[in-house]
């Protein structure tokens, strides 16, 4: 069998290719190592986001790739075709980062009962979650539709569910309006369901034209405002933004907008890769990263070992049942629907409603 790595211009994100790469031999894998074959995996904005920040933010390090080219890291699953390690069988189903190939050599490393760590030097020095796999074999939660659904929102969710947790943390900062730009997405809308529970805000979506009547069916917005209406909100009274879209315009014309009624203003994402690197002072709270890794951090500390797991998971069983109806997921194998996807991602034109799943093999 041969083994197949897409991978696109660091410095051209428009061009992008798929290569042959060295199946490694089963029989030869260093102690410890596994060989796992990449089954399926989710494609969103996000992905997008790690290739944009691919240098800062190390994306890059986690999978190489030929001089010049980059292979995006994905969510999904794997299969284990080999291993070299004693605690792990072939067979076994993987969750976690995969390139966007084929296979996957795993260096195994701290496996316990329900997971493990790939411990490649090439692969330090990132967060911890971007090495960790969850062992699943046999999980009806990470099988079939619901499977897909983990694979196309818990990693996103989970930056949802960090952010609820600090704006609720902070007593939304004052504001009763939360304002969340690129409320189409996953990320947005998932924040969007969680802040819904909380008394007395009102969750206000921000999006494209073309968005407007998604976002509205989401159920989970009490407005829906298009980019090119956001000045006609009231200013009189505080609100929050979360930036999900990382427009540097749509964020000065929010900020003059509501001046100093501006009492948070959180950058999360960039899915509109408009960002101008020297932005102007803008009135009202100061944009600032929301870094995830701190607040989960912060919140191990204090809800002690386990705490994070168990309230998220309860999250994630109240958000999951709703994505049948939120969510269509596509399936795409092969060279031509992977390019398609990852091209028409790259240029915005994916619907919405829409979650891709994918596969080389
Ligand atoms: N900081 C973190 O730790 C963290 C964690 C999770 C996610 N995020 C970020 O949150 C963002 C959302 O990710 P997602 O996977 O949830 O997105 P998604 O579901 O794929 O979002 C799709 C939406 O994003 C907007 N969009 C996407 N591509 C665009 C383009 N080329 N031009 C204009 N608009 C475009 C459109 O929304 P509108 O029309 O509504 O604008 C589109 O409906 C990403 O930037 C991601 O990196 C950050």
């Amino acid at each position: 069998m041969k083994a197949y790595d897409f991978v696109v211009a660091r410095d051209d994100l428009q061009q992008c290719k798929l290569i042959e790469t060295q199946l490694p031999d089963a029989a030869a894998l260093p102690s410890d190592a596994l060989l796992v074959r990449v089954d399926r995996f989710a494609f969103t904005a996000n992905n997008i986001t790690y290739a944009v920040l691919g240098d800062q933010l190390k994306y890059w390090q986690l999978f190489p790739a030929p001089q010049g080219f980059g292979n995006i890291p994905v969510w999904g699953f794997g299969e284990v075709t080999a291993s070299n390690h004693p605690g792990v069988a072939v067979g076994e189903r993987l969750f976690g980062y995969f390139p966007m190939a084929t296979h996957l050599v795993i260096e195994a490393a701290e496996v316990s009962k329900r997971a493990l760590r790939d411990g490649a030097a090439h692969r330090q020095g990132v967060a911890p979650v971007y090495n960790a796999y969850a062992r699943v074999t046999g999980d009806p939660a990470f099988a079939g539709r619901q499977g897909d659904h983990q694979a196309l929102l818990r990693p996103l969710f989970m930056l949802s569910f960090l952010v609820d947790d600090h704006l609720a943390e902070n007593e939304f900062y004052g504001a009763q309006r939360l304002l969340l730009s690129s409320a189409s997405s996953k990320t947005a809308f998932g924040l969007a369901h969680l802040l819904q529970a909380r008394a007395d805000l009102k969750v206000i979506g921000l999006t494209s034209a073309a968005n407007v009547d998604f976002v509205g069916s989401l159920g989970c917005y009490d407005e829906v405002v298009t980019y090119d209406r956001v000045t006609s909100l009231p200013s009189d009274s505080p609100v929050a933004l979360v930036d999900m879209a990382g427009n540097s315009g749509l964020r000065e014309k929010l900020h003059f907008h509501f001046g100093d009624q501006m009492k948070y203003s959180g950058r999360i994402g960039l899915t509109h890769r408009s960002s101008s690197p020297d932005e102007p002072e803008l009135p009202g709270a100061k944009p600032k990263w929301f870094f995830a890794p701190d607040q989960i951090r912060k919140r191990a500390k204090e809800w002690g070992p386990g705490g994070v797991d168990k309230r998220f998971g309860a999250a994630w069983s109240d958000f999951a049942p709703t994505l049948d109806r939120r969510l269509k997921v596509i399936e795409g194998r092969g060279e031509g629907p992977v390019t398609q996807v990852y091209l028409d991602t790259l240029q915005g034109r994916i619907p919405p409603e829409q979650g891709h799943m994918l596969s080389l093999l």
